[in-house]
């Protein structure tokens, strides 16, 4: 047991979550122990996300409550990470006294002197510089403290060149660049041999992957990373339309370990908003992408994202959303109402909408989607689909069942619930992380049953039926 202890809080998207792994491990380094709650810990540290205000404004009340612990304990120093952190700098600490330390999203790599010199003289300090290059430490990778899961996250590439009018992402995490290749498949050879089966590729848009730097493209990089024993399914997020090319639509049905899941956020149907969000497509070509994906791969997934309420849109430029969703029958959708960021040059149009029109739009988006989403998860029942166990489900495992419930994804990252039967009395396998095959049986609004069909030794179970 170390003397000192930290607690981390990460907000925000999924490469926030990468981002905290790496925190953590420079703080293990540095004699730190992980601890689970604020009120146990020598050292908070908040991961923030900017991309909407809502966002920003979770990590100001979790400041609120911080700033009374720090009363009840002075030792506390408290330290401020990732999105907001970069786009506020000092001003975050001017706003909040308690806090000690500021660090940007480049600074992860600089952290080790910054809370050093914090613990040295206790001067309150701000990194903010975004470097050409952010660091590319993936030493994280080969620390067995971090927790093993079946499925990680790895960022290929960060930052954004496209500048999206909405967007905050291109002045919080700077331009885009690519890790290099050999760099990507180090990190996923330490995370396979260390029990990973499953690998999320992160990035803005990665399907510009390599195209800056030079290295391989996209595509090359899947190729290269399916022929990584142990993997056995890789995933990526995000995908921007306007840069999905023929050859990653091939990939899809040529790359065997390759998910048939797609999240291509289209953000509007509207081709009026879209050329003012700078999207760069149109209704059209994003309805001719889904068809050339469907074409190539029949059973693929499609998810998205919309913003609706965006500055000028109007009660026929939502229909075009509305119409959008019909044509397409995406699988499931994330929907925000439009928020302004100051840096984004959008926060600066006309015609803004108000808060009660995008609540309703929302709302009216929503609902469409919840039938489609049902009628995709209908349209699997009968069919055979390869899961992937990730465990236990939580939910089972809490109400301590008699018969253990197992949670899966397919391949189109569906969630698929599953129990074995007819086991005579026999301790129950542990499933996690093997490839089983399933026949969907019923259908429910966020997930599936499927009952056994084998393992991927082909050995058969029974799976009971759901009463
Ligand atoms: N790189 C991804 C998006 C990352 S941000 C892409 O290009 O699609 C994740 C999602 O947040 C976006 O897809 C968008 O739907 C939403 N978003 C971004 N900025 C927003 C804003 N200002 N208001 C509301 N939603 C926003
Ligand atoms: Fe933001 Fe657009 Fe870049 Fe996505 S592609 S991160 S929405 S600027
Ligand atoms: Fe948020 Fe930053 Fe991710 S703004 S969505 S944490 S890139």
């Amino acid at each position: 047991m170390n003397s000192k202890t930290v607690y981390i809080h990460t907000l925000g998207c999924q490469m926030n979550v990468y981002d905290s792994d790496r925190i953590c491990i420079r703080l293990l380094g540095m004699g730190y122990d992980r601890v689970s709650s604020a009120e146990a810990a020598d050292l908070v540290i908040i991961n923030t996300c900017a991309i909407r205000a809502k966002a920003e404004q979770k990590l100001y009340s979790l400041v609120g409550r911080l700033a009374d612990l720090k009363k009840k304990k002075p030792a506390l120093r408290i330290g401020i990470g990732g999105c907001v952190a970069q786009q506020e700098g000092e001003k975050l600490l001017n706003r909040a006294p308690c806090i000690d330390f500021v660090f940007g999203t480049h600074a992860i790599g600089r952290l080790n002197d910054l809370i050093t010199q914090v613990e040295r003289s206790g001067r309150r300090t701000v990194d903010v510089k975004l470097a050409d290059c952010p660091d590319d430490d993936f030493s994280y990778a080969m620390n067995p403290s971090i927790s093993r899961q079946i499925s990680r996250f790895v960022t290929i590439m960060t930052g954004c060149d496209n500048y999206c009018t909405y967007c905050v992402v291109p002045y919080v995490r700077g331009a885009e660049v690519s890790r290099p290749p050999e760099h990507i498949l180090d990190e996923i050879h330490m995370l396979a041999d260390s029990g990973v089966r499953e690998i999320t590729l992160l990035g803005q848009n990665v399907n510009s992957y390599g195209q800056k730097e030079g290295w391989c493209n996209f595509p090359e990089l899947l190729k290269q990373i399916s022929g990584i024993e142990n993997i056995s399914r890789i995933r990526f997020t995000t995908s921007h339309p306007k840069d999905l090319s023929e050859e990653l639509i091939q990939a899809f049905s040529t790359l065997k370990k390759v998910g048939h899941h797609i999240h291509l956020p289209v953000q509007s149907g509207s081709d009026r908003i879209l050329k003012r969000m700078n999207r760069r497509y149109t209704h059209s070509d994003y309805l001719a992408k889904i068809d050339r994906l469907r074409e190539i791969c029949p059973d693929m997934a499609v998810t998205t994202d919309f913003i609706v309420g965006f500055p000028g849109e109007d009660e026929a430029d939502f229909q075009d959303t509305l119409n959008l969703i019909q044509a397409v029958q995406f699988d499931s959708v994330f929907a925000f109402k439009y928020s302004d960021r100051p840096s984004a040059p959008a926060s600066r149009f006309s015609n803004k909408v108000d808060e009660d029109v995008k609540s309703d739009r929302l709302g009216r988006l929503l609902e469409l989607q919840k039938k489609c989403t049902l009628r995709r998860h209908q349209s699997l029942i009968g069919t055979r689909q390869v899961i992937l166990v990730e465990g236990r489900s939580p939910r089972a495992a809490e109400s301590n069942q008699a018969i253990v419930q197992w949670t899966g994804r397919t391949s189109g990252n569906h969630i698929v619930h599953f129990s074995l039967h007819n086991r005579n009395g026999s301790p129950e396998p542990d499933l996690t992380g093997q490839m089983l095959s399933v026949q969907i049986s019923r259908s429910f609004p966020h997930s599936l049953w499927g009952d056994v069909i084998a393992d991927e030794t082909d050995k058969v179970y029974f799976s009971s039926k759901q009463s």
